[in-house]
């Protein structure tokens, strides 16, 4: 399968209204026009390619749908072919579903960790359209995607088995972690577009990666962060794997949003070899003041 690229985002929450401020004022996003027409929906884009953050009112913090994209509408045909094969029930979206993703057609499955994914082609560009919230040098998205996310699941040798065998995911590189491995996951160039991990019996999101263009960007986030007591989960940092320089913030949401820059990009290559470090970090990352995440569900167990 030819996934190429973290599209879009949609996530619930119950403090959606807070995004209104929290996306452009903070994280320096461009606000979207909303086309999903639910009431109190947030729409947020981090380049010229509108709504690719979605968060929209419901009861609970959590995904809603991860965006997929692939080249063509001849590959999504040959990606629904692949899932069904491999047993996995597609749903085509109707064509007011694929208007307000913003794309010309769209399929919707389930995950073995029971998240929903959306693969597609033909996303709308605007291009001149990105008009940040704040003042920075921008975002690292074009070939590379939205940024990455990283999910929590309940099995990680299902859900590494269902990303690599059946959508064609690439394993980077692993980190043994607080007794669990996260396995990091590329389409492209970004060193992972996708990272899981496993906590029994749990399924949730732990972050949303935004790369900025420029270290300066990072810095300033920070600052605006201090003056206005937006709580940090993790002070700045530098990551082992890929080495981005980053710090994490605590979303209206639940989840974290690490606000990086500097990452290192894969070689897509025969070159490329799989490596395993023992800590996420080089330097930094420590617990900062935000209260404990809150994007996560417990999974229902399998009917046996
Ligand atoms: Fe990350």
């Amino acid at each position: 399968m030819k996934i190429t690229s973290l599209g879009y985002l949609r996530v619930e929450s119950p403090d959606v209204k807070e995004w209104a401020t929290f996306g452009p004022e903070v994280l320096g996003l461009a606000v979207s026009e909303d086309l999903a027409g639910q009431p109190g929906t947030v729409s947020l884009t981090n380049d010229d390619r509108p709504g690719r953050l979605q968060v929209s009112e419901g009861p609970h913090n959590r995904v809603q749908c991860v965006g997929w994209e692939l080249p063509t509408a001849g590959d999504l045909d040959d990606a629904v072919a692949t899932l069904e094969q491999a047993g996995t029930t597609v749903e085509w979206g109707t064509a007011q579903e694929c208007r307000a993703a913003r794309v010309r057609k769209l399929v919707r499955f389930t995950d073995p960790a029971g998240f929903t994914h959306e693969l597609f082609y033909g996303q709308l560009v605007v291009p001149g359209s990105f008009r940040p919230g704040r003042g920075t040098t921008g975002f690292v998205t074009g070939g590379q995607g939205l940024g990455h996310i990283v999910l929590v699941v309940p099995d990680l040798a299902e859900s590494l088995d269902f990303f690599c065998a059946v959508l064609g995911f690439r394993v980077s590189d692993e980190i043994d972690f607080a007794g669990s491995t996260l396995v990091f996951l590329h389409v492209n160039p970004r060193h992972h577009s996708l990272a899981i991990m496993a906590v029994p019996g749990m399924r949730g999101m732990h972050h949303l990666m935004l790369q900025v263009e420029d270290v300066d960007d990072v810095g300033m986030a920070h600052d605006l962060c201090l003056d206005r007591d937006i709580p940090v989960a993790l002070t700045l940092g530098r990551h082992t794997n890929d080495r981005m320089l980053s710090f994490y913030i605590r979303s209206p949401s639940g989840f974290e949003v690490e606000y990086g820059w500097g990452a290192e990009t894969v070689d897509d290559s025969d070159q490329w070899a799989v490596t395993h470090m023992q800590s996420t970090s080089i330097w930094g990352h420590r617990p900062g003041n935000a209260p404990a995440p809150g994007c996560m569900e417990p999974v229902e167990p399998a009917a046996s």
